[in-house]
């Protein structure tokens, strides 16, 4: 879910929608938005795509100068208008935005009810409308109310509340979920995530949990759990809001895809800036365990690849999500590294919290400034993909590849299993990286072939993605970027492990999409290709390799340019994302904004 809440000079509604529309890809089963007109609260809802909300809100003639919004993602209660954020009281005076999830919201309904509160939605919000009417009523203002009423919530909140006996001002709070506030002239902002008000301004202050902050139009400010007000740093975000707009592209994850190279080269100087000279890693570790979700799991599995070849340091990867319930062995001698774009999924921010419980150090790789995870890890290195606004994790990823490769080529330097000059001659190769992937695009730009192997793919009711060794790990995203856009089935499968299974689902209908640069594998690549073949599957190849066999075997080829056989991810994941993208756009769906998902998923 996404909040954001305005304050100041300009028309409150549009900017809290705008903000909204810039959040959307948090959550958008539903949308709303509160704000007080001639000292009346008034609140609009509606389920559905933000748009159904802002036709709604453009028929009211109002001007407001504070409002707060919520685009949702469903955890409590379907995705109905009833059940659609803000949330108010009894008195309808309040209003409420949330992400996160109260646990304890059926105790505290129960006992609201039976004090008289009567509720209208099924959701966990709308208790803490309930609470904070219950303190008001007692006789405390709205800081007060909100401050004892998070007393009494268990769970993860980032809250913003407006009341019409307090007309000029926003109270906000925070735990475990992220909340920022922006700081304008004359007006001032908060959000979920930044992008809600880049457009007006780029200065920043992050609410740390158990903080509270009083928005008005010419100040800000900020409370501790004690009721003590802080003194906030204010950040400067360098990214520009040209960085979160389309740019002619017709969606948000073509273009992602299309700014990789960038992306990469960005990071490749982030790092190296810092590691110029002497490696810098702070701790000695024996043991490395790298822990995250969805896409950036997938960029983990790659990393294990990198550091174990470069550094000989043993490394586990596990999702976030299954990591914190098996009781893994990890203590002081272990390095957890979490990777993660927005630096706040819940899962990936539970597990570093039980890695450094067992004494563990956490490095963060991550894409945004600030976030949850780079405050609470030890130590960070960030990607420089830019703000990725699709839900479809493309730029992310080959940022995250490129951190890894990187961390894994300087522990290796530290290990002394990396001597100067291998390192100079990876360097060298990575630096390649971004030209020969832009070269990949611009000829497919050209020559459409991507989009034509789509064209004959799109009607596929299931599809197979076959890879081994560092390329194993891209079959798998192969098949998440498929699966999580286009709705077509997919599964990713080490190629070697076939005949184990999957071989029982090809036939003459199911594309089997076979990763097969010249390395290591490529020989037992290109025998699994005989196996396809001889089952009738339909095989599209992603190869480096020249005219060479798999030219016999197929004439669906992708080519990609050559490089090391451990970077062969990097270019061999363009392709497959491109080839999800025009499917999904085939089929029409909204490319940007899959059914179901949402791209920081800070709920567990
Ligand atoms: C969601 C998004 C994915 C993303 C994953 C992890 O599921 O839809 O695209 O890979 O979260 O997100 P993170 O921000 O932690 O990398």
């Amino acid at each position: 879910c996404g909040i954001v809440g305005y304050i100041g000079k300009d028309n409150a509604k549009s900017v809290v929608i705008n903000g909204l529309s810039r959040l959307e890809y948090r959550g958008y089963d539903s949308a709303g938005i509160a704000f007080i007109d001639s000292g009346k609260l008034k609140i609009f809802k509606r389920s559905g795509k933000l748009r159904n909300l802002e036709i709604e809100v453009n028929r009211d003639l109002s001007l407001p100068s504070v409002a707060i919004g919520h685009t949702r993602w469903a955890t409590h209660g379907e995705p109905t208008d009833k059940n659609a954020h803000p949330h108010t009281d009894c008195t309808g005076k309040i209003a409420v935005v949330h992400n996160g999830i109260i646990e304890n919201f059926v105790e505290l309904k129960n006992i609201l009810k039976e004090k008289g509160h009567v509720f209208k939605s099924d959701t966990d919000t709308e208790v803490i409308a309930h609470l904070i009417e219950e303190e008001i009523a007692q006789g405390k203002d709205l800081l007060k109310a909100v401050f004892n009423t998070s007393q009494k919530l268990k769970g993860s909140y980032a809250i913003a509340v407006i009341y019409e006996g307090e007309p000029e001002k926003i109270v906000c709070a925070r735990k475990d979920s992220p909340l920022v506030i922006g700081i304008g002239e004359d007006e001032n902002f908060l959000a979920s995530d930044v992008p809600a008000f880049l457009q007006y301004t780029n200065k920043v202050i992050f609410l740390d949990d158990d903080e509270f902050a009083v928005i008005e139009r010419d100040r800000v400010t900020v409370y501790d759990k004690s009721g003590e007000i802080l003194n906030k740093n204010i950040k400067t975000i360098p990214w520009s809001i040209a960085q979160a707009e389309k740019a002619g592209y017709k969606h948000f994850m073509l273009k992602e895809i299309y700014e990789q190279p960038k992306g990469i080269s960005d990071t490749i100087s982030g790092k190296l800036s810092l590691i110029k000279g002497e490696a810098e890693l702070p701790f000695d570790f024996n043991k490395i365990q790298i822990v995250a979700c969805g896409t950036s799991y997938h960029a983990g599995l790659i990393g294990k690849f990198f550091i174990e070849t470069l550094s000989k340091i043993p490394v586990s990867v596990d999702y976030a999500s299954e990591f914190r319930y098996r009781d893994p062995l990890i203590d002081s001698n272990t390095v957890v590294v979490a990777i993660s774009q927005s630096g706040e999924t819940a899962d990936t921010l539970a597990a570093v919290r039980l890695a450094k419980l067992k004494g563990a150090k956490v490095i963060a790789i991550c894409n945004v400034i600030g976030s949850t995870l780079t405050r609470e890890a030890d130590y960070t290195i960030y990607t420089y993909a830019g703000p990725e606004i699709s839900v479809a994790s493309t730029k992310a990823f080959t940022t995250q590849l490129t951190a890894l490769f990187l961390t894994a080529l300087e522990i290796g330097v530290i290990k002394g299993t990396v001597t100067k000059e291998e390192e100079q001659k990876y360097i060298d190769e990575l630096i390649k990286i971004p030209s020969k992937m832009e070269d990949f695009l611009e000829t497919e730009k050209k020559e459409k072939r991507i989009r034509q192997l789509a064209l004959e793919f799109y009607m596929a009711k299931d599809a197979l993605f076959l890879g081994r060794f560092v390329n194993y790990p891209i079959a798998l995203e192969g098949a998440l970027k498929l699966k999580e856009i286009s709705y077509i089935h997919a599964e990713g499968y080490p190629a070697g492990e076939m005949k184990h299974g999957p071989i029982a689902l090809i036939d003459e209908k199911m594309p089997v999409i076979v990763i097969a640069p010249k390395d290591r594998v490529y020989e037992k690549m290109v025998s699994n290709i005989e196996e396809v073949k001889a089952r009738k599957g339909r095989v599209i190849a992603v190869t480096n390799a020249g005219c060479g066999e798999i030219r016999r075997l197929t004439d669906r080829i992708i080519e990609i340019p050559e490089t090391d056989e451990l970077l062969t991810p990097f270019l061999t994941v363009v392709p497959l994302q491109l080839f999800a993208y025009y499917i999904a756009d085939f089929l029409g769906y909204d490319v940007d904004q899959p059914r179901n998902l949402a791209k920081s998923v800070t709920v567990e």
